[in-house]
């Protein structure tokens, strides 16, 4: 009779562990889920195009010296600069994007840079 009751005990741990471990595992899922959404409502007409007319077309402009981002061709040609440009804060000089305006051309570029 003891040892009968010994077994119950190490069972109930066994299933309490069990559903534990099955919790956490659920909690991961949901973040992990969670990051693409981040940059669902994301497009270049809407998010990424305002940034750029408003931060960075004063010099780089058509006719300038430096990369022209004046359209989506030219803007597209330099995805991947323009990412490690500003998540660095190297661009804008003189100026700032806020952290949501560098989530957002980050989103765009890893997305595949598309003219959406
Ligand atoms: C005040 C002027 C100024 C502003 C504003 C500015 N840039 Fe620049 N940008 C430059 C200059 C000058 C260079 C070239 C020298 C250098 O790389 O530092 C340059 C270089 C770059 C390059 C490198 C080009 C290459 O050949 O790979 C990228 C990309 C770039 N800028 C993106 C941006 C983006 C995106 C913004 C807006 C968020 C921006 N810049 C705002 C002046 C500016």
């Amino acid at each position: 009779m003891k040892n009968y009751f010994k077994i119950r005990k190490e069972y109930f741990l066994f299933f309490l562990v069990i559903s534990l471990t099955s919790c956490l595992t659920n909690v991961e899922e949901d973040t992990i889920e969670l990051e693409p959404n981040a940059c669902a409502d994301i497009t270049f007409a809407i998010s990424v195009k305002p940034i750029i007319d408003a931060n960075c077309i004063q010099c780089h402009g058509s006719g300038g010296t430096f990369p022209e981002l004046t359209t989506y061709t030219l803007i597209q040609a330099k995805a991947g600069s323009i990412k490690s440009e500003v998540v660095s804060r190297e661009m804008p000089i003189e100026g700032s994007l806020t952290q949501d305006e560098i989530d957002a051309i980050v989103c765009w570029v890893d997305g595949g840079a598309f003219n959406n």
